[in-house]
Order: structure tokens, then sequence, then C-alpha cells
């Protein structure tokens, strides 16, 4: 798929609220009109970068899970999740999804494993779990457990795509003692505000995005048991000393489930 720099692109907008330089005039335009009416996206992109590192830590350090399927990988940024696995366990095994061609560009950033462990990336549609698993199969070994990855990513699957659908189909594929880790905007902290800024967004954009409410996220988590504190807003989410002082109510919701 060629790269369209003329229509804003989420991975693109994601890296400038991060303060990424991959990320073209459309993509700015549209980040700057949403941190106009709803400054706390800004917070809200970095406290989810946070939150990637502290459950991948936590997977790695805690729960000694040695295989992460990412996928809505986004842009290379500070910690990506082979980066924070590796350095607890180096031979962590981390396989990449995305459907964005600006990241599949980039992906050589994201395969620099360590020796012990192995990255790959797959060029797919989240939508696609078929590819997904049978490509994960050839770097993952299916039968322990797997730690899925749906960070900022499900929003971009409206509700007639099913993605409570597309989550069960991943954790099926998974041996038990598998996890699922998901993050997603809240359509019911700081509404109005979400609601004009998504609406924003979604009048410029290629592919629009749903926000969802705490009862529609918790679904996703069928079938898993939710690891503590539960689905919380991401800064809330077993905090450490990056997010310390963050007080401010972030519209995001962030969980850990395990696979029984
Ligand atoms: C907001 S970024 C999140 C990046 C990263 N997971 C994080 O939390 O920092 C969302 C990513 O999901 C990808 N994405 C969006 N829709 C997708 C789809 N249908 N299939 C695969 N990836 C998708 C985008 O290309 C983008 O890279």
């Amino acid at each position: 798929m060629p790269i369209d720099t003329s229509v804003p692109h989420i991975a693109r907008v994601y890296d400038y609220w991060l303060g990424g330089k991959d990320n073209f005039a459309a993509d700015r335009a549209v980040a700057e009109q949403v941190i106009a009416t709803f400054p706390d996206v800004v917070a809200i992109a970095r406290a989810q970068r946070a939150f990637l590192g502290r459950v991948v830590h936590y997977l790695a350090a805690e729960a000694g899970v040695r295989q992460f399927l990412d996928i809505g990988t986004g842009l290379p940024a500070a910690n990506n999740t082979h980066e924070v696995a590796q350095r607890v366990a180096p031979a962590a095994r981390v396989v990449y999804v995305d459907n964005d061609p600006i990241v599949l560009a980039h992906a050589r950033a994201l395969l620099a494993s360590s020796p012990e462990g192995a990255t790959a990336y797959i060029d797919a549609d989240v939508r696609d779990t078929g590819t997904i698993v049978a490509e994960a199969a050839k770097i993952l070994d299916l039968g322990q457990p797997v730690a899925i990855m749906l960070l900022g990513v499900l929003h971009c699957i409206p509700d007639e795509d099913a993605p409570a659908g597309i989550v069960a189909e991943l954790v099926d594929a998974v041996a038990p003692g598998g996890y699922l880790a998901i993050v997603h905007p809240a359509s019911d902290v700081a509404a109005d505000k979400m609601k004009q800024a998504m609406g924003d967004y979604n009048k410029e954009a290629g592919a629009a995005v749903t926000a969802r409410s705490h009862a529609e996220v918790s679904r996703f988590f069928d079938g898993v048991e939710l690891v503590e504190p539960g689905l919380v807003q991401i800064h809330r989410w077993r905090p450490g000393a990056d997010n310390a002082g963050q007080v401010r109510e972030l519209a995001a919701y962030g969980g850990l489930g395990r696979k029984p």
C-alpha cells in the first residue's frame, strides 16, 4: 500500500503527540486541532507509552512471560516492547504487527533483537487474525504463554467489525497462562471534550476512531481474569516512579488479563 501523506494517519498523529518526527503536515494539523479542544491528549499519549513500559516489565519480571505479540505497534519510540522485555529477559521473543506502511518502513528499528531473543514484524490488519496467528507461530511457541498486546488499536476497529470477536480469536490462539493487555480511549471520562476531539479527528482522518465506555472495554476481557487493579485509567495501573505525580483524570483505560 502506498503512503498517502495528505491524509492524517493515527500512527503519525500519535507520533506527533509523543514528540516524534515521523509525521507530515496533515498529521500535525489534525494533531494540533485535537490538542486545541483537548490538551490532555498529549498526556494520554505519554501515559499510554508509560503503561506499555510498566505492563511489559510486569509481564517479563513478575509473570515470567517470554513471548509477546504486540498488535498495533506504532512507529518506533522510546522503550519499544522488545527493549523493555529483553532488558529483563534477553531471550524474550517479540512479534510486532501493524498495517500502516509507514510503520513497516521503520520496522528495522523494531527488529534489533538481543542475540538470545528474537523479534519479527508482520504487515497485517488486526482483523486478519488467521494470518497473524499463522505468521506469529513461526517465531513464537503458541504452546507456551504469549502476551497479546492491543494498546491503542481497538478504537480503530468500529463496532460493525466486531472488535470483541477479534480479541476472542486471538486469545483462543494462545495457551492457558497467556495474557491480554489493552489500552483504549474512554468515552465516559471527560466525555464532552473527548467526543468533540474524536469528532474533529474523524472529520479529517482516513480511518475513524471510536472511544468506548468502561463497560464496553471490560467486555474485551471476557474469558480472561483481570490482574489487579483491574481495568482502570492508564495512569492508575500499577503506577511507578514514571508517573507518581500524575493527578489528571486521563480518558483512557488500561488493563491486563490472564487466560486461565
Ligand atoms: C495509537 S498507535 C499505538 C502504538 C502503540 N501500541 C502504543 O501504545 O504506544 C496505533 C497503531 O495501531 C495501528 N493500527 C490501526 N489500525 C490497525 C489495524 N486495523 N490493524 C493493525 N494495526 C492497526 C496504527 O497503524 C498505529 O501504528
